[in-house]
């Protein structure tokens, strides 16, 4: 496959389709890349590597385009290992390489790798020239960490955007958008965004108003493909994401050890439904993935969550879906709560304390019943559902 994304400009990234988890913690079904760029001048200068692990194949991409001991820079953009873990091999390899990249990437490439000699700290606005190509470095904190920018090549009007703009998924034969399908990972770059980057949403929107003088033609992120058709989409729909721009939908996440929830989730949905709901995803919280259980919940406005009680607490897997929406900060939901329980209860509370952490706006107070359901508690549920859908249409 041609790497040239421009004249002197190649992809040398690598596509991971051996690791099940990114992060060791959320899945990859279609795998993932980690997109690395060399840009050929006097100077030249490769944006940001891979992970650990694929050196070898890293390598193999780099060398048609010379050799790792004729390099000047590495563009650090962002230190998270699966961007640097190659770095300690470049330095072993060359080591007259300058990283650049901000103070706070600085720190970090001591601390991970005890990289501090060729090290050039730099600021939004600051430029380096590579000859016939001037690099213009942007700050962006927490698009993904506190160190991240994003590198902007003037002359060519290319953003290297690292996580910014990211996707799952690899790249299957081709780079670009128009090669690969931009529609086929609208779905995964949600779930990417909610994922990694969705608990920086105010940071996320500042970036994209830093971005706005600048003339974007072609969006080059660290994952997925390259925006040349349409960087457009891909930053509306970051923008819309990060923004609380969610659909007029609901999810509903609920857990049942013996069934007693589930009745009530079923009336859940047909109250829903009843309002001639369209968009309504149900998932067991017990054989979902946190990751998918996020993403649901951050695409759709409305949440309502069902739990039976469990040592006086949430059931398990539903506490660990509230605890990740408190970790990724999934706030602002139209929301309903429904619990079950045998003797003491708990479970309804556990799930208000999330949603006044959250800022959701409870619809009704949680629809509680001790074990089987009776006909009015499942009427409760029906109006709860109806109820929530009804709110976000407003
Ligand atoms: C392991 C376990 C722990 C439980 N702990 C509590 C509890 O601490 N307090 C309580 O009120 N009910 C507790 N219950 C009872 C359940 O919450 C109750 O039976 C509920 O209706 C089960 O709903 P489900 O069939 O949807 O799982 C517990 C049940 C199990 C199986
Ligand atoms: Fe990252
Ligand atoms: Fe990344």
């Amino acid at each position: 496959m041609a790497h040239e994304i421009k004249d002197d400009i190649y992809w040398v990234g690598v596509n991971d389709r051996r690791n099940d988890l990114f992060e060791s913690y959320w899945p990859i079904p279609n795998g993932m890349s980690y997109n690395s760029y060399l840009i050929k001048d006097e100077k030249s200068a490769l944006i940001d590597g891979v992970k650990g692990g694929f050196t070898e194949d890293f390598l193999r991409k780099v060398q048609p385009h010379g050799a790792v001991e004729d390099l000047d820079y590495v563009i650090v953009n962002h230190m998270e290992p699966d961007h640097t873990g190659v770095f300690p091999e470049l330095r072993r390899l060359n080591s007259g390489l300058t990283f650049v990249g901000t103070e706070k990437a600085s720190e970090l490439l001591e601390n991970f790798y005890g990289i501090t000699q060729g090290v050039e700290v730099v600021e939004t606005n600051d430029t380096l020239d590579l000859g016939s190509h001037t690099l213009e470095f942007v700050e962006t904190p927490f698009v993904h960490w506190p160190e991240t920018m994003m590198t902007y090549l003037r002359e060519e009007e290319v953003l290297f955007s690292g996580d910014g703009f990211g996707t799952y998924g690899t790249l299957d034969g081709g780079l670009f958008d128009d090669q690969l399908g931009a529609e086929k990972y609208f779905d995964e770059a949600v779930r990417y965004l909610s994922n990694i980057v969705g608990a920086y949403s105010a940071t996320l929107q500042g970036a994209l108003a830093k971005l706005k003088r600048l003339n974007i033609e072609i969006i080059a992120p660290t994952h997925g493909p390259i925006w040349r058709d349409s960087p457009d989409k891909i930053v509306e729909l970051y923008d819309k994401y990060s923004s609380g721009g969610a659909l007029p939908g609901v999810t509903i996440v609920h857990g049942s050890m013996y069934g007693f929830t589930k009745k009530v989730t079923e009336r859940v949905a047909q109250g829903a439904r009843s309002t001639g709901l369209q968009d309504l995803k149900v998932l067991d919280a017990s054989r979902t993935h946190p990751s998918y259980l996020l993403s649901a919940a951050w695409k759709r406005r409305g949440l309502i969550v069902g739990s039976p009680t469990y040592e006086s607490r949430a059931f398990p897997p539903i506490s660990n879906f509230l605890e990740i929406t408190e970790k990724k900060k999934l706030k602002d939901r139209i929301a309903g709560i429904f619990g079950s329980y045998g003797w003491g209860g708990g479970s309804a509370r556990e799930i208000e304390e999330t949603a006044e952490t959250l800022d959701w706006d409870l619809v009704s107070s949680p629809v509680e019943f001790n074990g089987q359901p009776s006909e009015d508690q499942l009427k409760n549920g029906f109006e709860l559902g109806r109820q929530v859908a009804e709110a976000i249409k407003n």
